[in-house]
């Protein structure tokens, strides 16, 4: 067990489903209505007290990513990137970023993932706080086909997990966001390839599973996961978010202001960072954190 648990972002892929989009651009950096793709599952990560961060790409996408990114610091986080020559799976990211993982902890996020909701936080710190094992969560969905899906048993302990079962058992679908302990490394290197010739997360989750370290905890229903892979879910995605934030005049998914809610930068540093922004919705939001917060 580690102390501090790094973080990973799956952000490389082919992207096939949303092409002719992505065909010379990252699915991670299309926007989702007012922000790139990968602000949402970084917010996740930073929000979770995670602020060493490695992002995974394809090698030809890296300066884009870099260029919107940086080095984390901007935001009180590292970043570092790990090229990913070939879409060879997720579980291979676990491999690539080894030497970046230096034996701690993981949470690993799919950069096209999307949560939000009511006790969301809860739910992570709670994970954040497992220091053996690995835990998964579980969200009901209509097409579980697409997924990881897992199953209980009449006590509600998980037995098993499949990945895209043509007939799936249950209705519960693993999202995208794994906490692994730092046996995860050696697990993924274990793995062989799958049929479709990839190192599979449902591998490493069957793994965990086997050994009886698996936690596998069900999303409360009112915490959204979306994923946002396929021109419709996309479209989708942008309008949940838009109607969330224009009727709570709260934005999801910024990390300014996650960076600022958590205390990795103070009132001067998130001023600087909306300056530049300051003629658009997003720069306003931010100068009004700040404004909010000397009037109260
Ligand atoms: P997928 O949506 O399963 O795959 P994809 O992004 O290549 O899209 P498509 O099926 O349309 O071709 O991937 C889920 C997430 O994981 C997504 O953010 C991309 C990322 N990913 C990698 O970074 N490396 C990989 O090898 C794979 C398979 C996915």
């Amino acid at each position: 067990m580690s102390t501090t648990r790094r973080g990973i972002i799956l952000a490389g892929g082919s992207g096939t489903r949303l092409h002719p989009l992505t065909r010379g651009v990252s699915k991670q950096l299309m926007p989702i209505y007012d922000k790139p793709m990968i602000f949402y599952p970084l917010c996740v990560l930073m929000q979770a007290g995670i602020r060493e961060i490695a992002i995974v790409t394809m090698p030809d996408q890296k300066p884009l990513f870099k260029a919107l990114l940086g080095d984390g610091s901007q935001w009180g986080c590292q970043f570092v990137y790990v090229e990913q020559p070939r879409p060879e799976g997720i579980a291979q990211a676990l491999v690539l970023c080894a030497d970046f993982l230096e034996g701690h902890d993981v949470a690993l996020i799919l950069g096209d993932n999307v949560f939000y909701g009511h006790g969301f936080d809860e739910v992570v710190r709670k994970a954040m706080r497992q220091d053996a094992g690995a835990t998964v969560f579980a969200c009901h969905v209509n097409d579980p086909e697409r997924y990881g899906v897992v199953s209980f048993d009449a006590t509600g302990r998980a037995v098993a997990i499949d990945e895209k079962p043509p007939r799936p058992t249950s209705p519960y679908a693993v999202t995208g966001l794994y906490f692994f302990d730092a046996e995860a490394v050696g697990i993924a290197r274990g793995l062989t390839p799958s049929a479709r010739g990839e190192l599979e997360i449902t591998d490493v989750n069957r793994t965990y599973l086997e050994q009886g370290c698996l936690h596998v905890e069900v999303l409360p229903p009112g915490i959204a996961w979306l994923d946002t892979g396929t021109h419709e879910s996309l479209f989708d995605a942008a309008t949940y978010i838009r109607a969330v934030q224009l009727r709570q005049g709260l934005m999801v998914g910024c990390p300014e202001e996650t960076a600022w809610r958590q205390g990795y930068i103070d009132d001067a540093q998130l001023e600087r960072l909306a300056e530049p922004l300051k003629k658009n919705g997003y720069g306003a939001y931010l100068m009004q954190l700040i404004g909010k917060k000397r009037c109260a």
